[in-house]
């Protein structure tokens, strides 16, 4: 997908390069604006509520993710055939009532940069830009809109098309950040799009750290093995 005249700003996170690692506390921020706005029409039904106290993610305490599963969610449990308060063990409830798609992969299932001609250089350049996407989307309204079929849809520079029928869900200082962070549209799209990378791809630190002690323990490898080859020939040479 992606429009000629599509604008994707390339924001600065620090979970990009092969030494990125997500920031505890802009995850914190985001998972705050995904609660008190997102959640009143997307779910995130792919993501367990324990994972927020996951070490390389919010890393939140065990009893600070207990409170605020069972403050902010109810779930339906089949044994009790009743509502109850959400646990850590129960995913975030998926929404389906404004007709929103779900965001737990949304930041890998979207790319912000394309091209040029198919050929991905971009993306190698800049990384797939899924982040991007959705933080250039959340900042990306021009006030326009207009009508079509009895459907309200607002003018976007980064949604492919132009036209999106999400209504523009941040405004500045909507969300008051208990250490009085900078909460402007800019800030807040940034670091909710952090967050839903982190939802997208909630193992990435690790990941990184694997391939790291891989690249070192081959680079050691072919050391032994060039000398190890030297040593075997040198009486024949
Ligand atoms: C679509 C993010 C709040 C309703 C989307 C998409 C993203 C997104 C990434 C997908 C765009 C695409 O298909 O490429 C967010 C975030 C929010 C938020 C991060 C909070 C800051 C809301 C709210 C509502 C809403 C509060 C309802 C009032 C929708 C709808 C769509 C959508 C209806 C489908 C739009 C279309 O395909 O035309 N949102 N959203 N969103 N969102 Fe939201």
């Amino acid at each position: 997908a992606g429009g000629g005249d599509q604008h994707i700003e390339d924001f600065a996170f620090s979970f990009e390069g092969p030494f990125g690692t997500y920031d505890q506390n802009q995850l914190q921020r985001g998972l705050q604006i995904y609660t008190e706005v997102c959640a009143a029409c997307h779910g995130l039904k792919q993501v367990p509520i324990r994972t927020l106290s996951d070490e390389g993610g919010p890393h939140m305490a065990e009893d600070q993710v207990r409170a605020y599963a069972a403050e902010n969610f109810s779930v339906f449990d089949a044994e009790l055939d009743d509502d109850r308060p959400a646990k850590p063990v129960d995913h975030f409830p998926a929404n389906t009532a404004a007709g929103a798609p779900d965001l737990s992969m949304m930041a890998k299932a979207r790319a912000g940069f394309h091209g040029p001609y198919g050929l991905g250089i971009n993306q190698f350049v800049k990384g797939m830009g899924g982040a991007e996407y959705i933080a250039s989307l959340l900042d990306g309204y021009t006030g326009e809109e207009k009508e079509e079929a009895g459907t309200l849809f607002y003018e976007n520079t980064a949604f492919p098309g132009g036209w999106i029928s999400m209504a523009p869900p941040l405004f500045d200082e909507q969300v008051e950040f208990a250490d009085g962070h900078a909460n402007d549209v800019h800030n807040m799209s940034q670091d909710v799009a952090a967050f839903l990378m982190w939802t997208a791809e909630p193992k990435m630190m690790a990941r990184k750290q694997a391939g790291f002690v891989g690249v070192l323990f081959l680079t050691i490898l072919s050391v032994m093995l060039y000398l190890t080859n030297k040593r075997i020939w040198a009486p024949h040479k």
